[in-house]
């Protein structure tokens, strides 16, 4: 009787398994789930966003967006936005939708996925730009993290950063969100930053480890992440490395640059880049780019670097850049204004209360300023002490994050003045602490008014440019190494 019953229990186990199997497996396949989700500007500032998120079976791509003052938990009366935008991309499927029609300077709740199905993420928030002359914003760059550990411990900087300025209006995110750009690195990256990429907009430019042909023939992986205006989509292949883009925010302009297109740097996207900013007649002027062309890390006396700062430095003395906010390197790195690869003199500096706080203020100055704000994540690097002239010159500030903590920063603009603070958030005690701070206050009577340019921006009508530029940035580069670098070197041994 003993045995009977034992067998009958062996049984019914068998058949719990077997069917307890079967039903996990079933709602296995029905838990297809929305991942991915970023909101990233894409279009005017105060009416527009781009959407993009994944699921692993084919689905539609719907939005349902209201104003949050009306989302009472439901989505009922919810404005329905949808898209055919849907490809497969690494066996999985991208959805991209584009919303407009928003109004300024308001929240809207909003969730993506599926009507047909019924499959959606959880709600997410954002706001839109109200376009008055004052906004703040948080800096990260170089996440690159390689396992859910280091994303989650990165994912601290970025709720340091939240805690520190909880009226940001939207995330800059320097490049380098992956390590290896693997489908799980991508995963990990968007579970581990739901916490800010839910309730903000994002401004991503892409990094050398976010899909780059070079990079282990990953393409059309960073376009396929987010749902940014690609300027040229049609007539250029660039978005396979990246996408450059740019935005106005309030009184600023963001061009948002491409650094993986660089062998030198696409004459399309340089014309892009002179068109783009030569039409605005925003107070300020920023540049968001991943390689750096001031920074005192690893990479800074690199050929690709040095193609490009011989490209890039004319052009943003040219365009009047005020601010450039750029990664690659590991470290924090602020230059002093520099012009003409040379350290602006004669800068002055004028102390005022500004809310409650006295600021020094660099005053009216000429040039341009570049900083870093060294990593999010924890893989953090030294200062390169022989990186090329006149990088050490111009440095007004530089700090090895190593075995310290994640670093984030924070820009306020207010009409005439741009106060950015750089800080880290302990890796033992998540304690925030302010690492440096730079503001300029800025004459805006003397604005001078736009002249735009034309420039062709498709590749057929640069050709030949393609072609010169190669052979004269190689010489470039070979001249950068025996004329400046090699007198360095032979210095250094003396
Ligand atoms: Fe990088």
């Amino acid at each position: 009787m003993k045995k009977l019953s034992k067998r009958i229990l062996a049984v019914l186990l068998c058949l719990a398994v077997v069917f307890g199997g079967s039903v996990m497996a079933t709602s296995a396949e029905e838990t297809d789930a929305v991942k991915r989700v970023s909101v990233s500007f894409n279009g005017d500032a105060t009416s527009s966003r781009g959407f993009c998120w994944y699921t692993t079976e084919y689905s539609d791509a719907d939005v349902q967006i209201m104003k949050s003052a009306d989302y009472k938990g439901s989505f009922a009366g919810a404005a329905v936005y949808s898209s055919d935008n849907i490809y497969q991309h690494r066996d999985q499927y991208c959805h991209k939708v584009t919303v407009d029609g928003l109004e300024p300077g308001t929240e809207y709740t909003y969730r993506v996925g599926d009507k047909s199905r019924d499959l959606w993420s959880e709600a997410g928030t954002f706001v839109t730009d109200d376009g008055d002359d004052s906004f703040s914003f948080i800096t990260i760059a170089d996440v690159q993290a390689s396992s859910d550990e280091n994303f989650a411990q990165a994912a601290n900087t970025i709720k340091g950063a939240m805690a520190t300025l909880p009226e940001s209006e939207f995330t800059v995110n320097l490049g380098d969100f992956v390590n290896d750009c693997t489908n799980d690195e991508w995963d990990w990256y968007f579970k581990n930053f739901a916490v800010n990429n839910m309730v903000t907009t994002l401004a991503p430019a892409a990094g050398n480890h976010d899909g780059n042909i070079t990079n282990k023939l990953n393409i059309n992986v960073f376009n396929s992440m987010f749902n940014l205006s690609n300027p040229n989509t049609e007539s250029n292949v660039n978005w396979v490395n990246g996408v450059y883009y740019s935005y106005d925010y309030g009184n600023a302009h963001f061009a948002v640059l491409n650094t993986n297109d660089m062998y030198p740097m696409s004459q399309s996207q340089r014309n892009w880049l002179v068109n783009d900013m030569s039409a605005s007649d925003a107070d300020w002027k920023f540049v968001i780019m991943h390689r750096a062309l001031y920074s005192q890390g690893k990479n800074i006396n690199k050929p690709d670097t040095i193609i490009m700062r011989n490209v890039l430095i004319e052009l943003f003395d040219e365009l009047d850049i005020d601010l450039v906010y750029a990664g690659h390197d590991h470290v924090y790195y602020r230059s002093v204004p520099v012009k003409g690869d040379e350290v602006v003199d004669g800068v002055t500096y004028v102390t005022e209360n500004y809310k409650g706080e006295e600021i020094t203020f660099a005053n009216n100055p000429d040039g341009t300023v570049h900083i870093l704000p060294s990593t999010a994540g924890t893989k953090r690097y030294g200062i390169n002490e022989d990186a090329i002239d006149p990088i050490g010159e111009a440095c007004a500030f530089h700090l090895s994050t190593r075995d310290m903590g994640g670093c984030f920063m924070t820009t306020v603009v207010d009409g005439d003045k741009v106060i950015i603070k750089s800080y880290l958030v302990d890796d033992e005690t998540q304690e925030i602490s302010l690492i440096d701070q730079y503001a300029i206050k800025k004459d805006l009577s003397q604005k001078e008014e736009p002249a735009p340019t034309d420039l062709p921006t498709d590749n057929v009508s640069n050709i030949a440019a393609y072609v010169s530029n190669i052979v004269s940035e190689i010489i470039g580069m070979l001249y950068s190494y025996i004329a400046v670098l090699l007198p360095q070197a032979i210095r250094g041994l003396f």
